[in-house]
């Protein structure tokens, strides 16, 4: 039987740092409040001219040399963004072309801050059906040109970012599971408004993240709960055999829910808000590759990653690194 398992890890943050000092003198806002609301002290920001494919190649150059693979052996990329730099080609197709990687499949996934966590779902299955042997996951996004800079309540959230892992064919279970799901009855309380269809910016579209904040939080506070069980149910596991969560970064109140659901003291939960705010589907992957790199997550550890977001849509993943 052959499963798949992550060998190489890598991420990307723009150099523009934007501080809760500089959303002061931008919206009606204090540092504190951010910090005691959301734990977000700063967070990166796309220069000009500098793009979602940008930021997702950078972090998928990066997982690769980790890896020990090249670029051109890439035979399948599933790219997680919702602000991507064309309506089409996808930014996994004009990232093959970057790498120099042609023929394989290649497409993006668009599920909002959960993206991530559908490509990975997507791609350990190919792996394991023998179709993918070298899969590159991107998560990568420049949610800031999505966001109203006069909106206090989203504002001071969403930033940019990118990060990426490699997957090939193992003998022994890396991910051990993953569990998509989506609740389209929710969409209207996380959407950004605008499209091919409706029209860009015309008329009452407005081409910006809207969010009904604290329904939001609640809904992602309980149904990521529910999904920390069912991904434990599905192994067999207690919660005692989890090493690190690696959540998704929207709040640090939600992740402290989520740990405490698993019984897991703060020390276990990979915790990157306070200098990266809200990377939506570059979140998790960008979580996992810096406590890969600072040593943190060694290899055996048992990991569980969980995003959730507009759809609403959420997913998670049990992971054997
Ligand atoms: N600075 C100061 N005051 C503010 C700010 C701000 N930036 N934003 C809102 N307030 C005020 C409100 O106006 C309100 O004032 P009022 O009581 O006078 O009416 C008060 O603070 C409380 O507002 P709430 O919205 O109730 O604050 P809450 O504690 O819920 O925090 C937040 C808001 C941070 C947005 C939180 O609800 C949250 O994190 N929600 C979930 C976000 C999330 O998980 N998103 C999912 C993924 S994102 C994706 O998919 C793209």
């Amino acid at each position: 039987m052959i499963h798949s398992r992550i060998v190489g890890t890598g991420s990307h943050l723009p150099a523009r740092v934007l501080t809760n000092s500089d959303l002061e003198k931008m919206v009606e806002t204090s540092d504190n409040w951010i910090r005691e609301r959301t734990g977000i002290e700063q967070r990166h920001i796309a220069a000009d001219g500098e793009t979602t494919l940008d930021l997702g190649e950078h972090a998928a150059r990066r997982a690769l040399e980790a890896a020990g693979l090249r670029p051109e052996d890439v035979d399948f990329i599933a790219f997680g963004t919702t602000t991507p730099d064309l309506i089409f080609p996808n930014c996994a197709v004009l990232l093959q072309e970057r790498l120099g990687c042609h023929g394989g499949a290649a497409f993006s996934v668009e599920t909002a801050c959960s993206s991530f966590m559908y490509a990975l779902s997507i791609a350990d299955k190919y792996v394991r059906c023998g179709e993918a042997k070298r899969a590159l996951v991107v998560g990568s996004e420049t949610l800031s040109r999505i966001t109203d800079w006069s909106d206090r309540s989203t504002a001071i959230l969403f930033a940019d970012g990118a990060g990426a892992v490699v997957l090939t064919p193992a003998s022994e279970p890396g991910i051990l599971s993953t569990h998509l799901h989506a609740d389209g009855r929710y969409h209207q309380m996380l959407y950004c408004a605008g499209g091919v269809s409706r029209g860009f910016g015309q008329g009452e579209v407005r081409m910006a993240i809207s969010m009904a904040g604290s329904e939001v939080f609640k809904m992602a506070v309980s149904t990521l709960s529910k999904a920390v069980d069912e991904t434990l149910a599905a192994n067999g596991l207690s919660r005692s055999a989890i090493d690190w969560l690696v959540p998704h970064q929207a709040n640090l109140r939600i992740i402290q829910a989520i740990a405490r659901r698993l019984d897991l003291p703060m020390e276990k939960v990979v915790v990157t808000i306070q200098d990266q705010g809200n990377t939506s589907a570059a979140s998790v992957p960008l979580a996992l590759d810096i406590a890969v790199r600072d040593g943190r997550i060694k290899r055996g550890d048992m990991l569980l990653l969980e995003a959730f977001g507009g759809g609403f849509t959420w997913g998670s993943a049990l992971v054997r690194y």
